[in-house]
């Protein structure tokens, strides 16, 4: 049976007033053309949750194209069309993202292949979406602002606390949805419910993963990475037995050791402390934490995971890169070295570079290390400037960099601190009269 219920107190309690306007001018274009509109999945969930979620999802029972259309004109918003799937972005002139489709029944031509569409309505929709607690719709059309749609007792496992698949093939279909679950189960402490759970044992007993090269649990493992605790869906991916499948060459630590733990939190402290550093830190996490999962790993291991997973070009480059880059400098931090010198090895690297050093390093020292480069090396600077140089009679040239740089290591190194002491330093290192002769 159908529960609908009318959800907006709800509505006006946890969302902001610009959501509820978009909401309802969104079911108004809807009604212009005669199409039932609903806002589905994580939207709804966390609706009824009373959390924020900030992505938005829209389903049309009519044309999710046309539609689309309709609303990007109306907001004067950029419109991006994906035929195939029938669904379309709109961004809004704020930069708020509205995902519009088409209400569908999916079919899937082989287990694990990518879905071919035909066109349907909402209950099909929701009847083929991940889990119970994903397949609520909320009716947005004027008349019937507010409506909860839930056809799968979803209300019922929300209150529960439970993930549940909403037929025995849902894994089949789709063996991303294991990460998806197990994420969701770790962000909301929520449980997988015991028939799911043996559906995932056996969709990983079939080998559903090893068979496919979808991109798709790449993007979820990805999304795992961002969570606020990684490590908790990770362990319990192991535990599920699928790091065979993610990463055949931790071999046998098959399971979550000590050390992978370990490795894991070190990263996730490690972004934290960059963050704090530099609150605009443009991180791409989840190569951090690739790379510290494949620390012990070769280039050939790497290579095999980005083309398993069809990870894009660059990012394989980067991960290798950055690997072999470290690794090569890793021993040499370990030996005590002037500040100078530290800057020197550390000044090319990306934060990316830097927080696989702060992850797999045994030593504090080199935390430290880094954190003074972060903090203080990298922004030290010469009292001294090019037009003081140029005043002081030296000419104009590739000597001059060089004549800074020297002041700048000096400075790190604590060997000056005043203009004075530059301006000594420079007389015994570059006197004048060398440099025009
Ligand atoms: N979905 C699905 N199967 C997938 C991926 C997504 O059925 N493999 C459906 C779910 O109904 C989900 C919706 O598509 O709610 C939107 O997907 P996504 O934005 O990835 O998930 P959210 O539930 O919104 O999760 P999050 O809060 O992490 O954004």
């Amino acid at each position: 049976p159908t529960k609908r219920k009318n959800l907006n107190n709800l509505i006006h309690e946890t969302l902001s007033p610009e959501i509820i306007t978009l909401l309802q001018e969104v079911g108004e274009l809807a009604d212009e053309i005669g199409f039932k509109a609903f806002a589905v999945g994580g939207f709804v969930r966390d609706l009824l949750l009373k959390t924020a979620n900030l992505d938005l999802d829209i389903v049309v029972e009519g044309n999710g194209i046309a539609f689309a259309k309709k609303v990007a004109e109306h907001f004067k918003g950029k419109f991006f069309p994906h035929e195939k799937f029938l669904t379309a972005t709109v961004t809004l002139p704020n930069d708020f993202k509205i995902d519009i489709a088409t209400a569908r029944l999916e079919y899937y031509e082989s287990p694990a292949a990518m879905p071919m569409i035909q066109l349907s309505s909402i209950k099909l929709d929701l009847s083929r979406r991940d889990f119970s607690i994903n397949a609520m719709a909320l009716q947005i059309n004027r008349e019937q602002f507010g409506t909860l749609i839930d056809y799968f007792n979803s209300q019922s496992d929300l209150r529960n606390q439970v993930i549940r698949v909403l037929h025995n093939l849902s894994f089949v279909e789709d063996p991303s949805r294991i990460f998806r679950a197990i994420r969701f189960e770790k962000r909301m402490n929520f449980h997988i419910g015991p028939h799911t759970k043996g559906l995932i044992g056996n969709a990983v007993a079939m080998n559903l993963f090893g068979k496919s090269r979808d991109s798709r649990f790449l993007s979820e493992l990805k999304i795992i990475f961002k969570e606020k605790d990684p490590l908790g869906p990770l362990v319990r991916l192991a535990e599920f037995g699928l790091f065979q499948y993610l990463w055949p060459d931790l071999r046998p630590n098959y399971r979550t050791d000590r050390r992978f733990c370990h490795g894991i939190r070190q990263t996730k402290a490690a972004i934290k402390k960059l963050y704090e550093i530099e609150p605009k830190a443009k991180i791409d996490k989840s190569v951090a934490f690739l790379l510290t999962i494949f620390h012990r790993s070769g280039p050939e291991e790497i290579q095999a995971f980005c083309n398993r997973f069809n990870e894009e070009e660059k990012i394989c480059k980067k991960l290798l890169q950055t690997k072999q880059r470290c690794d090569a400098l890793l021993p040499i931090l370990y030996t005590p070295m002037a500040k100078s010198e530290l800057h020197q090895h550390l000044q090319d690297l990306n934060y990316e570079d830097l927080l696989y050093i702060c992850s797999v390093a045994k030593k504090s020292h080199i935390h430290k290390s880094v954190l003074d480069y972060l903090c203080q090396l990298r922004h030290i600077k010469p009292l001294l400037k090019g037009k003081d140089l140029m005043e002081m009679g030296y000419p104009r040239g590739p000597k001059f960099s060089e004549i800074l740089n020297s002041l700048k290591r000096a400075k790190m190194d604590g060997l000056v601190s005043s203009r004075a002491d530059e301006e000594e330093l420079l007389q015994k290192n570059f006197p004048l009269s060398n440099l025009h002769c």
